[in-house]
């Protein structure tokens, strides 16, 4: 992973992050990526890892890369339990983003600290996260400037723990946004400056492309998109099942619905200029 996020840094360009939730999402971003040939990361959160069992999401997650002819790196992603980032290292995710970034940042750095120790045993990468990505959940509710990342707090993380990237609050947010994303550029461009490794956009879906690309240009090399694919996989199966109620062969069902998805994993290729990359 820290090479690809060498290598995207040096192109000027980001390595999307696609979330998945089952074997169809994941089938649509390996298979869009390998069609644009682009390096790709396919993640998972904790509650897809509860359901399907980190073993299992470990191994096909390795199987799908081991197939693939352009590097696909399975990432566990936004894991707010250390215990479960420690089991993910251990049955073999090659990626993990330990979060603790609603905690206050000593908490955060200690935990970002032992994961990385864990994870240097396998040759793991850590991801990390200082400010606050606006959402859901216990990322909690923020308001005014409280969600921005600041940057001595970015200096002390990357530099006291041995993360191999880092993700910024800089008015990024989860799910649909209400309203036109704010995106703080200064303060990127500040984070940038300040902090050597690489960093990390969440939160991209509904983020304009122009948007998104200025970020890249301001020093993000990995930018997640997980909303927008889960929007496309319901909405285009929900019109299925009331157009052809007839279907009841899944194949035959979820095969438009794959390709709905592998479009969106395409624009978000295109998004972050990742495209014939390898
Ligand atoms: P979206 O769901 O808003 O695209 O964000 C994805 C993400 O950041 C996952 O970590």
């Amino acid at each position: 992973m820290k090479e690809l996020l060498a290598q995207a840094d040096a192109g000027g360009y980001a390595i999307p992050a696609f979330n998945y939730s089952d074997l169809w999402e994941m089938e649509a971003i390996v298979s869009a990526a390998q069609e644009l040939r682009s390096p790709v990361m396919i993640a998972s959160n904790l509650q897809v890892i509860q359901t399907h069992g980190v073993t299992r999401l470990a191994k096909l997650g390795a199987a799908a890369a081991a197939q693939a002819d352009v590097p696909v790196i399975n990432h566990l992603d936004h894991c707010f339990e250390e215990d479960v980032c420690l089991a993910a290292i251990e049955a073999g995710y090659p990626s993990v983003m330990i979060d603790k970034s609603h905690c206050c940042l000593e908490e955060n750095i200690d935990a970002a600290k032992r994961v990385v120790a864990k994870a240097a045993e396998k040759g793991v990468d850590v991801e990390a996260e200082i400010g606050r990505i606006k959402g859901k959940s216990v990322e909690g509710v923020y308001t005014g400037d409280d969600f921005l990342v600041d940057v001595p707090s970015a200096v002390r993380i990357a530099e006291q723990t041995g993360i191999t990237s880092l993700a910024v609050g800089i008015g990024n947010a989860h799910g649909f946004y209400k309203e036109k994303p704010e995106i703080n550029f200064r303060r990127l461009q500040e984070v940038n400056e300040a902090v050597r490794i690489p960093l990390v956009l969440h939160g991209g879906t509904g983020i304009p492309q122009e948007d998104i690309q200025k970020a890249i240009r301001l020093g993000i090399n990995k930018v997640n998109i997980g909303t927008q694919l889960h929007y496309r996989y319901v909405t285009t199966l929900r019109k299925i099942l009331s157009e052809q109620p007839e279907i009841c062969n899944v194949v035959d069902l979820m095969l438009p619905v794959l390709n709905a998805i592998k479009e969106d994993v395409k624009r978000g290729i295109l998004m972050c200029m990742s495209d014939h990359k390898v």
